[in-house]
């Protein structure tokens, strides 16, 4: 006899929900490394702005699609919730020319955090559940592994002592230009 809800934890473990709940916790680390000031800030602002680009990016293109299929309040929630998405983004461009040493950032910056974490609590509260409810469990690993070729077909994490290698250059730039490639790479991998 299996234990109750055993067998459904194990298959959870590796779809794109758990995929994504693990980079929200990311998310708000490389927040907290950016609690202290001036330059030290500057790696992990660029960290966060690659890993928001390649996070939202795959939400956009492959999560909130999925969502709008399970029916009116899927559509609802998507809308409500690329809103959020949209605000953040214009809030990061404004962020993104600001001098990261200067004290415009840290005004900026916590407005920018409270968005970011709001924007993701709500998305494990409604839209999370909401996919595992509706969708099924090899849909959700097929997603996750979607993104992940995505992510490293446009890698988002360049190696901190390689800056003049070809990823660091690649992934180097606002978060626009970094949300653009990690989008075609998305669609190529999708379309196969
Ligand atoms: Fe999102
Ligand atoms: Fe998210």
């Amino acid at each position: 006899m299996s234990v109750p809800g055993t067998e459904q934890s194990m298959t959870q473990g590796d779809d794109v929900v758990a995929f994504l709940q693990a980079q929200h916790r990311e998310v708000e680390q490389l927040f907290s490394q950016l609690s202290g000031g001036g330059e030290a800030r500057r790696e992990p602002f660029q960290c966060l702005v690659q890993l928001l680009a390649a996070h939202e990016t795959a939400e956009e293109e492959v999560v909130y699609p999925a969502l709008r299929s399970t029916g009116a309040d899927g559509e609802r929630i998507a809308e409500e919730r690329t809103a959020e998405e949209d605000q953040a983004k214009k809030a990061l461009s404004e962020l993104e020319k600001t001098d990261v040493t200067g004290d415009d950032f840290n005004e900026r910056l916590e407005a920018f955090r409270r968005m970011v974490l709001e924007h993701a609590g709500n998305e494990e509260r409604e839209v999370f559940p909401r996919l595992r409810q509706s969708l099924d469990p090899d849909k959700l690993r097929s997603m996750r592994t979607a993104v992940e070729a995505a992510e490293r077909m446009a890698p988002t994490h360049p190696h901190p002592h390689a800056p003049e290698s070809a990823v660091g250059n690649l992934l180097a730039g606002p978060f626009v230009a970094i949300a653009d490639k990690v989008r075609d790479a998305l669609r190529g991998v999708t379309k196969r």
